[in-house]
């Protein structure tokens, strides 16, 4: 956190200020990708990264005249391309043809048997398998050890994953069959749960992350990190079904593979099976489309492979296909309807979303109504970074368009279809939030200071519609989970006057003598006098759940609890939150180094507390309630009171349970390293980390050297 003031809005620059700055980030930014791409040395964080460049497209953007033919934005293999090693795959890794109907597949099988010159009756048995939805990988073992680990690019070359697939559990670093051939490309698919997905997507909004389309995306995006600990600290599965280069085979047929990749101690899917007639391909195709939703991982159809390896040997390959296997596809989880209006709704934060009404469609099994919009700029089909998503397909009241679901989200508007009847006008984003007060929409500001995508409503505490939807947090579940007070009543008892901030819950038993709620309709004595107890019970709360309920801006679960244990206690959390409002370098220099926490969320809690309407809130609310510390670290352990970066990647246990190790013994768990570091644990692929940490002079220990230390 070097910058003190806020830097200006891009609308605010004016042409002279806009071309030194995107001077001087053209400088900053060419710095960087050479300590990047030259010397593996970066000093900055990617998210830090991609705010600069933000900020020099947003720029360019608003300035057209700067994107010269020198501009990095016009430069050929601009950052991301370079950014893994090339890889080539000693057997190119190939597609599978479709087959879309029950004719296709037995067209399959029928010309499989006219090439193996196969009788009616002569058996032939295939390996059916689900069709995974994620990314298809290539692990190289050689004498039994992984040494490569590489996506499938254009099939003949593909990017170095190794550092970031070594995270992953589901991917041996030691072939477990008691005989291991002395090469083998091991390939499957390394796919992300959709509930993990979901959950991503939520601590993604909490820290101003990037938030992912689908299962697969965030599979992808976090695979192709740069940091393989992020790698770590993100849920992959991988399905392996098939191979490449192998010295010696292990079995005869595709599903005897399987078997032994079982063996060798890799996840294979549980729902292959060996089908010996086109009846029970259809059948298994049928069973499993049934189950799709259920599942918790994406798929979009299944694969039959012919079982025995000779026969696919003969039958070999058909351009990029190979004869011997066949996708047959689930039909796509999109579907075409018409959008009857657009709704706006206003969140917790003020942040307003806009909202497609349809008419009523069938996606997946599953009948769609209302699908989002994201955000205005989405609507005038622009993404992120300003890219053009729909070239004058903007979305109107009226247009028919094509909506989907992805990995069971809320379902999205993805696209107009252009050749029907369009909408009038085009949609105009209000200029006034629909909330009561119809106070002036603003544009969110980022964290670097430009216009953001979303809008918000500029009522702030003051707006009605934030401060039901933050009660509404406040009770919920994973706040103080509060039985009997849901969203209904928070609603009824908001409207009638009786509960307009946090701390008036607690006071609602004393005042029901006036209120009587009893009378009201859907209550009676009992429910009545089970909800005050409930409230009673909850004048007790754990620190974490505490901070989580107070609704501060990009403070979700996950981050409410690292806040937690990095402070301890309300008090020292209080503090340092108001400190920080103040401007306090010290305070955000100490909030920053907290592991998990950064410039997004810092922002977040400094703009809660500046505000003098939050202080009241907080202030009546800490009358009422007791707050109790976060979890007591033991202080008898030799690292007690030690502030620990773990960097690279760990070999023994997962990072996260490293981390969760050392708090329980006690020691603080930084993000980065700094003069107040006193160990660095680092893993084999350790990078910057330990740069800074020797500049700092910090004791750096092996993993091995860690556990001695802890006992
Ligand atoms: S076999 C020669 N089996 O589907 C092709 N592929 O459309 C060998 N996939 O690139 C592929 N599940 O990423 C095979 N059980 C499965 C699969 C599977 C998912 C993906 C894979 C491949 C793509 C082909």
């Amino acid at each position: 956190m070097k910058r003190a003031t806020a830097p200006k809005t891009i609308g605010e620059l004016n042409e002279k200020e806009a071309k030194a700055e995107h001077a001087r980030l053209e400088d900053e930014i060419g710095g960087h990708d050479r300590l990047y791409y030259q010397q593996d040395a970066p000093k900055i964080s990617d998210a830090a990264y991609d705010a600069l460049r933000r900020r020099y497209e947003a720029i360019e953007k608003h300035f057209p005249a700067l994107r010269t033919l020198s501009s990095l934005s016009q430069r050929v293999g601009a950052a991301p391309a370079a950014k893994f090693a090339k890889v080539r795959h000693t057997v190119p890794m190939l597609s599978l043809a479709n087959a879309f109907t029950e004719d296709d597949v037995r067209d399959f099988a029928a010309r499989v048997r006219r090439f193996l010159k196969l009788a009616e009756n002569e058996p032939l048995a295939f390996s059916a398998e689900p069709k995974i939805d994620g990314l298809s990988m290539s692990l190289r073992y050689e004498k039994g050890e992984l040494v490569t680990a590489a996506t499938r690019g254009d099939g003949s070359v593909g990017e170095d994953v190794t550092a970031n697939i070594r995270t992953l559990k589901a991917v041996p670093h030691k072939l477990k069959a008691r005989h291991v051939p002395a090469v083998c490309d091991v390939r499957g698919e390394v796919y992300m749960t959709k509930t993990d997905f979901l959950k991503l997507n939520e601590r993604q909004k909490e820290s101003g992350g990037q938030i992912f389309a689908n299962p697969r995306n965030s599979a992808a995006g976090s695979l192709r990190q740069k940091d393989p600990a992020v790698t770590a600290s993100r849920p992959l599965g991988f399905f392996a079904y098939g191979w490449g280069e192998i010295s010696e085979m292990s079995a005869k047929t595709q599903s005897g593979m399987i078997e032994w990749f079982d063996n060798c101690g890799f996840s294979v899917n549980p729902l292959t099976r060996l089908c010996r007639s086109v009846e029970e391909l259809v059948a298994f195709h049928r069973s499993i489309e049934e189950r799709r939703a259920k599942l918790d991982y994406d798929i979009d159809g299944v694969v039959y492979k012919v079982d025995r390896i000779d026969f696919q040997e003969r039958l070999g390959f058909a351009g990029r296909d190979p004869r011997w296997a066949i996708a047959h596809k689930f039909p796509a989880e999109q579907a075409i309807t018409r959008v009857k209006g657009i709704l706006i709704t206003v969140g917790r934060t003020g942040t307003l979303t806009p909202t497609a009404q349809l008419d009523p469609v069938t996606v997946g099994g599953v009948v769609v109504q209302n699908a989002t919009l994201h955000n205005e700029d989405y609507i005038k089909g622009i993404g992120g970074n300003g890219e053009v998503l729909r070239e004058g397909r903007d979305i109107r009241i009226g247009d028919t368009v094509i909506i989907q679901r992805a990995g069971d989200v809320i379902p999205q508007v993805v696209d107009v279809v252009a050749d029907k009847p369009r909408g009038k006008k085009k949609y105009p984003f209000p200029k006034k939030c629909p909330c009561p007060l119809h106070t002036d929409i603003v544009r969110e500001t980022t964290a670097t200071g430009e216009e953001g995508a979303r809008a918000r409503c500029s009522g702030e505490f003051a707006c009605p519609f934030q401060k039901i939807e933050h009660l509404k947090l406040f009770a919920s579940r994973r706040a103080f989970d509060i039985d009997g007070l849901g969203e209904k009543q928070i609603e009824l008892f908001f409207e009638k006057g009786w509960v307009q901030e946090p701390a008036d819950i607690f006071t609602l038993g004393e005042r029901n003598k006036k209120i009587k709620l009893e009378d009201e309709e859907g209550f009676g004595e009992t429910s009545v006098r089970n909800l005050f107890a409930a409230i009673r019970n909850r004048r007790e709360i754990v620190l974490d759940r505490f901070i989580y309920a107070l609704g501060i801006r990009h403070v979700g679960e996950t981050t409410a609890l690292a806040l937690a244990r990095g402070y301890g206690s309300w008090k020292a959390f209080h503090d340092a939150c108001l400190k920080a409002a103040k401007g306090d370098e010290e305070a955000i220099a100490e909030m920053d180094a907290l592991d998990q926490i950064g410039e997004t969320v810092i922002e977040g809690i400094k703009a809660y507390f500046g505000e003098k309407h939050n202080r009241g809130i907080v202030e009546r609310l800490t009358k009422r309630v007791k707050i109790l510390d976060a979890e007591k670290p033991r202080a008898d352990s030799k690292v007690a009171g030690k502030t620990v970066v773990f960097t690279g990647t760990l070999e023994k246990i997962t990072r996260d349970e490293a981390k969760a190790q050392a708090e329980r013994l006690g020691a603080k768990v930084a993000g980065s390293v700094s003069k107040k570091t006193d160990y660095v644990v680092a893993g084999p692929s350790a990078g910057s980390k330990l740069a800074e940490a020797k500049k700092h002079g910090v004791k750096v220990l092996t993993e091995d050297e860690w556990f001695k230390l802890v006992g």
